[in-house]
């Protein structure tokens, strides 16, 4: 394995970053190449088709550009509804981000769970499937949210956004029937996590649990017999159109120095 070979990072936005930021602390020389797909964005209001054709097509494109050594599916939305297809596709280890429904569980006291993401991840079977295998005994409560993944865009382009907005967009789910009673709520969608100081301020005494720590040890479990370089070096981002993009002083806390357009 070429020691600077890539670990290639994907999402529809910023929200990989979440997953890039717990990555970076076990291995914090690890060459960084995140694509975000700008002209597909948001997927959480997409088809499921029109993620299973889109995804996987343009992962094709950036490992033969960049050769990485593993990939990080880092969206939600894009794993519940393409990580077979892209696993079949490509011939290298894909590591997807699933809703961590099994470590709220295993937190949950009121046994009910709320299930924060996308509108297209909260409707995907394999919420269902992950219930049933690892909640049965819970009460999950789901809610889509295009608002909140607008917020953590704009928070990271350097906006200004208020605890009440990101309130008003969460507060449905605890206003669902039984949601008073939720305490531990999944971040299932890889944007969330970057709001984490405006939930807490929004809904305190809840617990947030979201798969960035665990997908980052499985990346370096996946890769620990392979040589990285000696030191750090600056990620590169990719968008796949021209955007607002996140601030440069944001994108330097998660090592990433270069951004360009596809
Ligand atoms: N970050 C994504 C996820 O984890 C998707 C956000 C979007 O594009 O709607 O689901």
């Amino acid at each position: 394995m070429d020691p600077n070979a890539p670990i290639l990072f994907f999402d529809s936005g910023v929200g990989g970053l979440s997953v890039l930021g717990p990555t970076l602390k076990v291995l914090p020389n690890a060459p960084i190449v995140y694509a975000a797909d700008s002209a597909g964005f948001p997927y959480g209001k997409r088809t499921e088709a029109e993620i299973a054709s889109r995804v996987p097509a343009l992962l094709g494109r950036l490992v033969e550009r960049f050769h990485p050594r593993l990939a990080v599916i880092a969206c939600n939305t894009a794993s519940t509804i393409a990580l077979d297809h892209v696993r079949s596709a490509l011939d290298l280890p894909v590591v997807g981000t699933v809703p961590a429904i099994k470590p709220a569980a295993e937190m949950s006291k009121s046994r009910v769970i709320g299930v924060l993401g996308t509108e297209a991840t909260v409707r995907q079977p394999y919420v269902d499937d992950l219930a049933a295998k690892f909640a049965a005994d819970c009460t999950i409560i789901r809610h889509g949210s295009p608002e909140l993944v607008e917020l953590a865009e704009a928070k990271l382009a350097g906006e200004e956004i208020g605890t009440d907005a990101v309130r008003a967009a969460a507060q449905p789910m605890f206003d669902a029937p039984g949601g008073d009673r939720i305490d531990t709520v999944v971040l299932a969608c890889t944007h969330f996590p970057l709001l984490d100081a405006e939930l807490r301020a929004a809904f305190p005494g809840v617990a947030y649990v979201d798969g960035g720590p665990g997908i980052a040890r499985r990346i370096a479990w996946l890769t620990r017999e392979q040589a990285w370089p000696g030191a750090p070096s600056e990620g590169l981002m990719l968008f796949t159109s021209a955007t607002r993009t996140p601030s440069l002083a944001n994108l330097a806390r998660f090592g990433i120095g270069d951004v360009r357009t596809l």
